[in-house]
């Protein structure tokens, strides 16, 4: 069942582009257009709130950057755990979002059924149609990841951020702040990123060889602006899961607000920097960690590596890609990163230590 794969996360990072083909022709007509429920109308939505746990909320937090920029629609987001408990006051013109691999995640249902009969709509984004977070919400769209068995998630991840990206690009349209010429530009943006997904899956043979050292740091520091910070969040996620190396993600601008303090030539920094309109932001951050001997992979473009890449440790060209869509493009690399450290350190990729697949007791 790994179809020829060592595990199951192998054979899971390698489906994605398949996986996220088959979601973007289900939520697409052949004529180019967004299929999705008209009923799921956010012209009168004056706020969408995001929560999951995990790497869900994490998908959660791109999807934040795409409602706003897109859609002008103001977005929260926020960890299950916390956002069932502190209660906070819902009003019917929002529409809340709950993200699931499972389903069944306790803390993200409890939260859900405190959100019902508060928000106008209650959506959620899964990967099993027949689960309790599906059953239970006014809508539930399907990812269709196929049946995700390693413990670290990774196609659920890139599916779960395909349907966001839908319902923010359906949230602009239905808003008016997307013309159909944008929108098709957009969906083409889409449409174009399983064979950019392919073209990085390709870099797995220079990811293992980076990962050979990685596996010999204690702490390893992820950085990203705009969308990709959450993307740095992620990659630290999996790589402590399956590797446990300690590793933080931060927003490149909050470097200098303290984990600056961590930074000598022991510590490896990981910049996920597209070349979008932050990247020059990124890069003098990425060279303020440079300046104190900070070891920095920079994962970027070919042009991004040729403008920036002086002096770096290593480098990790993808190619070029619709910023906007970047973080799932960039899912990869954190998620061979985290996969090939892993292996090198020889822990058990798809069970780690302390950790379920579902976490359905809080
Ligand atoms: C990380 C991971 C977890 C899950 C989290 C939520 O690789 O898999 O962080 O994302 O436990 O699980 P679901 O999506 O099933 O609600």
């Amino acid at each position: 069942e790994k179809a020829g794969y060592k595990h199951f996360m192998a054979k899971e990072i390698a489906e994605q582009p398949v996986v996220i083909a088959d979601a973007l022709r289900h939520y697409t007509t052949r004529d180019g257009a967004i299929n999705l429920p008209e009923s799921l109308d956010f012209s009168t939505v004056d706020r969408v709130t995001l929560v999951a746990c995990g790497t869900a909320h994490y998908a959660c937090h791109v999807a934040k950057y795409w409602f706003e920029q897109i859609a002008g629609l103001p977005a929260d987001i926020d960890i299950a755990s916390e956002f069932r408990y502190r209660e906070p006051p819902l009003l019917p013109g929002a529409v809340a979002i709950f993200v699931s691999q499972s389903g069944e995640t306790a803390d993200t249902l409890a939260a859900l059924r405190y959100a019902k009969g508060k928000v106008g709509k209650v959506l959620s984004v899964v990967n099993v149609p027949t689960s309790s977070i599906a059953r239970e919400s006014d809508l539930a769209l399907p990812i269709l990841a196929g049946v995700e068995v390693g413990v670290a998630s990774t196609k659920a991840f890139t599916c779960q951020l395909t349907v966001l990206a839908l319902l923010a690009l359906k949230a602009g349209r239905d808003r008016g702040r997307l013309g159909p010429d944008e929108l098709a530009q957009h969906l083409n943006g889409l449409r174009a990123l399983p064979g950019l997904m392919n073209h990085a899956l390709g870099l797995s043979g220079d990811v293992a060889r980076i990962a050979e050292d990685l596996a010999r740091s204690e702490d390893v520091l992820f950085l990203g602006r705009g969308a990709m910070y959450p993307l740095a969040l992620e990659g630290a996620l999996k790589l402590k899961e399956i590797s446990y190396i300690h590793a933080e993600g931060y927003a490149s601008g909050e470097l200098k607000h303290g984990p600056i303090a961590l930074i000598d030539d022991t510590v490896p920094v990981i910049v996920l920097a597209p070349r979008d309109a932050l990247f020059d932001k990124t890069v003098s951050n990425m060279q303020e960690v440079m300046a104190r001997h900070g070891r920095v992979l920079l994962v970027s473009d070919a042009t991004g590596l040729a403008e920036a890449g002086a002096g770096v440790w290593r480098g990790l060209a993808l190619p070029e890609c619709p910023s906007l869509f970047a973080p799932i493009l960039y899912a990869v690399p954190a998620q061979l990163l985290a996969y090939h450290t892993a292996i090198a350190k020889g822990t058990d990729v798809d069970q780690p230590r302390n950790l379920a697949k579902s976490v359905t007791v809080e």
